[in-house]
């Protein structure tokens, strides 16, 4: 079955990811179908738990044009090290289609990971990167951008958010997701991944 990203309420999306321990050739192709998908869907950034895989890992394009690959950047076992300012503006995520709310953010961030070669990369981001790194890291942690909504965004996103519930429901009923607990086990076998 190819890779999709996964819309909520998937059990993925609120599944703590695991560090990576060894960068391999089958993480080099997870990272191009996570790329792939992210341009499909129009997306700046994507993050494992999007497409059911229950890694700390992220790729991101800020421009989000796949003629820019030079803009590429992956991320392995990514932290935010320091948080300054705050700034509101609205937010999206892939695993939301179509849904868009004020999220309140740190205005800049220093964050600290690795890059495919396991070498250590450190930089400050603000603005837009800023937010697209906090929103793609709060996903490795199981929480989502309507955790983080202040209580108006909340209840804007309320209805939305009961659709997505039911067509989630309605897709397991028809057989086209897995059940719950079948989905928890798929998640446990790939974190037994060496
Ligand atoms: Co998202």
């Amino acid at each position: 079955m190819p890779r999709k990203i996964v819309h909520y309420p998937h059990p993925a999306l609120r599944h703590k990811s695991k560090p990576v321990t060894m960068i391999d050739k089958e993480l080099h192709i997870q990272i191009g179908e996570m790329l792939e998908l992210m341009y499909q869907a129009k997306g700046l950034g994507l993050a494992a738990p999007q497409v059911a895989l229950p890694y700390q890992l992220l790729v991101m394009n800020i421009t989000g044009d796949p003629n820019q690959p030079e803009c590429e950047e992956i991320f392995v076992n990514p932290q935010i090290v320091e948080k300054k300012g705050a700034m509101t503006g609205e937010e999206g995520c892939l695993s939301f289609p179509g849904l868009y709310q004020d999220v309140r953010r740190a205005q800049t961030i220093k964050v600290r990971a690795y890059n495919l070669k396991g070498e250590p990369v450190e930089k400050t981001v603000s603005d837009l990167e800023s937010r697209a790194w906090q929103h793609e890291l709060d996903h490795l942690n199981g929480v989502l951008f309507i955790d983080m909504m202040g209580p108006l965004a909340r209840f804007a996103a309320r209805s939305s958010v009961k659709k997505f519930e039911k067509a989630f429901r309605a897709a397991q009923e028809k057989g086209e997701i897995p059940p719950n607990l079948e989905i928890e086990k798929l998640l446990a076998a790939l974190e037994g991944r060496p």
